[in-house]
């Protein structure tokens, strides 16, 4: 494995201040994780017990302004089942340029990407389409409201999607970002709507928490905590959730008690075992302190990665480094997606629909597999300066976990943007 024999010193907190620039905080240093998969995969390999999830556990629903041109009769239908089909006629929804509030974590194409198909390729249902991204409805539907994203660095990835796709129809004296502490919060101010990200990579508290300087190697998760971040996400109007990259390791360090407290108690356990604590935490939370009437909850499943080139049929040693096609084996599935752990997502949360708390589940992983060609790999902001070795061996340094843009997550959008109107 080229990436993981060179095991160099993940970048640190440099290249923020540039970021802070921009003013809009994102620090995704999702780096630290991939010399941690790398490291752990052969473990990990050695773990994977891929189970066959039969379970067709798919929204059904009513499409409520799209119409099914294409086949099968109107009305229920998966959204999260079809095919990527090439449209240059309708994508890209956006232009990189044009978004006022690019990521240079995102923006492949000013970081040198000559090869530019990854932006035009559309999802298409089996059997319906889906509605057309309509950002005037969807201001005027967020009218008054907080729609908060809160997660990790893939759904700030997703939330830079949603407000470039906003973006065009604010002017510019109308719209602004603001930011405080973990809260990230973009306004329009004509609508007094606002659209949120706030940052809590494990959900639940963590010593990985500040949105600037989170990577630390010993990660410890008090998976009973939430509040601490809950007060800030509890009133928005729409919520949608994401955790999964960060408890992708073996084991979990758990803390019972604070930080501050010296009493406190630790212990290390099987990492899906602290997700599924956590995930207990989070869906209490719910339950107790969100109003169902009010509140339209989403969970974003695992957003997955292509660090493996074997899985798509190249060398064990490539990665998404170079590659400008999707995959176009029906139901392709990389071990960097567990399905062990969506497992755990889907019991919480069916848990949590039987005490009345109805959470919805955005199933992007399978529909987002097959983009291989989606990531930034190495043409986006690089946070050190790049050794020789590095540069002699691009794949070596590639993020194969992020999404250019525009890209995959405008889909992730729109397939949001389909749900919080089917109701
Ligand atoms: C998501 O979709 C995959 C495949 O399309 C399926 O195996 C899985 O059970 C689904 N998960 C959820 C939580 O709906
Ligand atoms: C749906 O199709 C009907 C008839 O084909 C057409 O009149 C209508 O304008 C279409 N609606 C939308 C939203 O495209
Ligand atoms: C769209 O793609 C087709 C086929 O690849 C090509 O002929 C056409 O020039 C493209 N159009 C634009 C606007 O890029
Ligand atoms: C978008 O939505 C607005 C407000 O609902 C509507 O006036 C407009 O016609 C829609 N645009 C398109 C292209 O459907
Ligand atoms: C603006 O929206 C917030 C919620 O985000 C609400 O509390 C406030 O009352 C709204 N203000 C006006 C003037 O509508
Ligand atoms: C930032 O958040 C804190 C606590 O949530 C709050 O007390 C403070 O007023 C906020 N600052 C600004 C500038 O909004
Ligand atoms: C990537 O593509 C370039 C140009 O097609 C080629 O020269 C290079 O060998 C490729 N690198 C890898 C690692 O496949």
């Amino acid at each position: 494995m080229s990436p993981n024999k060179k095991n160099s010193s993940p970048p640190r907190g440099e290249g923020w201040e540039a970021e802070m620039a921009e003013k809009i905080p994102l620090s995704p240093r999702l780096w630290s994780l991939r010399s941690r998969f790398n490291s752990l995969l052969a473990i990990f390999l050695a773990l994977l017990v891929v189970l066959v999830v039969s379970s067709t556990m798919n929204d059904n629903y009513q499409l409520t302004d799209a119409n099914s041109s294409s086949a099968g009769p109107a009305g229920s239908c998966d959204l999260f089942s079809g095919k990527w089909v090439y449209d240059n006629s309708t994508y890209p929804l956006y232009s990189e340029r044009g978004c006022k509030f690019m990521s240079d974590q995102s923006a492949c194409e000013k970081f040198g990407r000559k090869d530019l198909r990854y932006q035009n390729w559309r999802w298409q249902p089996h059997g319906c389409n889906l509605p057309r991204f309509n950002a005037t409805r969807l201001l005027e539907r967020l009218r008054g409201k907080r729609l908060a994203f809160v997660g990790d660095s893939l759904i700030r990835n997703q939330w830079i999607s949603i407000i470039c796709l906003l973006d065009t129809v604010i002017p510019d004296e109308h719209k602004s970002v603001e930011s405080n502490g973990s809260l990230t919060s973009f306004k329009a101010k004509e609508y007094n709507a606002s659209i949120e990200i706030y940052w809590s990579p494990l959900l639940v508290e963590s010593n990985s928490d500040d949105p600037v300087h989170h990577r630390i190697p010993d990660r410890i998760v008090r998976v009973q905590s939430i509040e601490k971040h809950a007060r800030h996400w509890t009133n928005a109007d729409i919520l949608v959730f994401d955790s999964y990259l960060w408890w992708r390791r073996e084991r979990m360090k758990v803390l019972w008690g604070s930080f501050d407290d010296k009493d406190g108690f630790y212990k290390v356990i099987e990492a899906v075992r602290s997700y599924e604590l956590a995930l207990k935490t989070w869906s209490e939370w719910l339950e107790f302190h969100v109003d169902p009437l009010k509140t339209q909850l989403f969970f974003m499943s695992m957003s997955p990665t292509h660090f493996w080139g074997e899985e798509w049929g190249i060398d064990r040693n490539q990665n998404c480094y170079n590659e400008t096609e999707p995959i176009t084996r029906d139901r392709h599935w990389g071990r960097g997606s567990d399905r062990k752990m969506m497992r755990v997502v889907e019991t919480t949360i069916e848990e949590l629909r039987m005490r009345g708390v109805s959470v919805q589940i955005l199933n992007i992983t399978q529909l987002s597999e097959y983009r291989k060609d989606g990531h930034p790999s190495v043409y986006r902001k690089q946070w050190e300066p790049l050794t020789e070795e590095q540069l002699a061996d691009p794949s070596s340094y590639a993020d194969c976990i992020h999404w250019c843009l525009p890209g995959v997550p405008d889909v992730w959008n729109e397939l949001l943007y389909a749900h919080i109107f089917s109701k």
